[in-house]
């Protein structure tokens, strides 16, 4: 297949690329490199840099293709409450210029990024498709939003879609063949990383009292290669069903932020300096989810999203960077 993957330089669009190379297909990466990265295109692929926001350049890079992937999206939950204005233009404008031209194309096929801040604070854990979407940030509600414009689309003008609701994703490529490393991260891990390689002198541990196993936040960590399976399977499934499709990929395991930093300190052999601050505001005691979904229609599950493999992938990834 002829697969457009807009956002095919970041860090999950690398690796859905990456994928996606390797199953035979043939790859257009569409991608503005604000946050994507030029070490992380492939020579086999062919790359267009270009923004969402250009309708028709975006048009012209659908032209011809059979399947869109979108992951081009700004997602710094805490930085939507704000910067609103960022997250309209980019998530809510650009992804309706990705649905356009994707039916303007003639491609009836897409996937979509979405995510678990569609939910909000938990109802009940583990979290299926059914709980509630409330979100609790405007990331979220972009997101969600998104999805219900797929909806209409899928009605109006026979689009098929898949919206990937990920929980948190994690690691790099076991294999070492994806380079960038996020510019200024926030999430847990790669600031664990950071502080593991000196770029910081500490690790916030944001709240240890939460009713949680140790008090820290518990989350659901996805292996990225794990996601990036998950696209391809979520295709196939569209493709053989005709039928749209809103699915979870989580690995189903709840692991604290202490977890994470015990392993993260066995495997680096660093001291990782933490301090215990105050609780983030927004911030729910424990996300995890449901997978069965994802397993009972496409068969999937995550292999790779033990903590282990979690960290030591993320760890390579700073070494081969030598940033450690
Ligand atoms: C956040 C967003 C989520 C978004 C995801 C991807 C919220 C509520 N969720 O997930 O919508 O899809 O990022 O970017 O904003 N932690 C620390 N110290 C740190 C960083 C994090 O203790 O320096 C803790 C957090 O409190 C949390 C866990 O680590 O318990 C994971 O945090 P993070 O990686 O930021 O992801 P989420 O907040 O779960």
């Amino acid at each position: 297949m002829k697969i457009l993957i807009v956002g095919g330089a970041g860090y999950i669009g690398s690796h859905v690329a990456r994928e996606s190379l390797d199953q035979g297909h043939e790859v257009t990466v569409y991608d503005n490199l604000s946050s994507g990265f030029r070490t992380n295109l492939f020579p086999e692929a062919i790359f267009i840099e270009g923004d969402i926001l250009d309708y028709p350049a975006l048009l012209a890079a659908a032209m011809g293709r059979d399947v869109v992937i979108h992951l081009a999206a700004v997602k710094a939950a805490g930085e939507s409450m704000v910067k609103p204005e960022k997250y309209s233009l980019n998530n809510l404008c650009g992804a309706v210029n990705i649905i356009n031209a994707t039916c303007e194309a003639g491609i009836r096929r897409l996937v979509f990024s979405s995510s678990a801040a569609t939910y909000g604070e938990p109802a009940y854990i583990p979290i299926d498709e059914k709980h509630p979407t409330r979100p609790e940030n405007y990331y979220g509600f972009t997101k969600l939003e998104t999805e219900r414009i797929l909806g209409w689309y899928d009605k109006l003008k026979g689009l098929r879609f898949a919206a990937l609701r990920y929980f948190n994703a994690a690691g790099y490529d076991a294999k070492g063949r994806i380079h960038g490393l996020e510019k200024v991260p926030a999430n847990l891990l790669p600031v664990i990383m950071e502080t593991a390689c000196g770029m910081r002198s500490e690790l916030q541990v944001f709240g240890d009292d939460y009713e949680t196993k140790d008090g820290t936040g518990v989350r659901d960590y996805v292996h990225v290669s794990d996601l990036a399976r998950g696209h391809m399977s979520a295709l196939k499934w569209i493709d053989e069903n005709d039928e749209s499709l809103i699915v979870n990929l989580g690995s189903e395991a709840g692991l604290s932020v202490l977890e994470l930093l015990e392993t993260a300190r066995r495997i680096t052999g660093r001291p990782i300096p933490s301090r215990i601050v105050p609780r983030r505001p927004g911030d729910p005691a424990k996300l995890v989810a449901s997978s069965a979904l994802a397993k009972e229609k496409l068969g999937w599950t995550a292999r790779e999203s033990d903590v282990t493999t979690l960290v030591q992938t993320t760890w390579d990834a700073y070494k081969r960077s030598g940033k450690a």
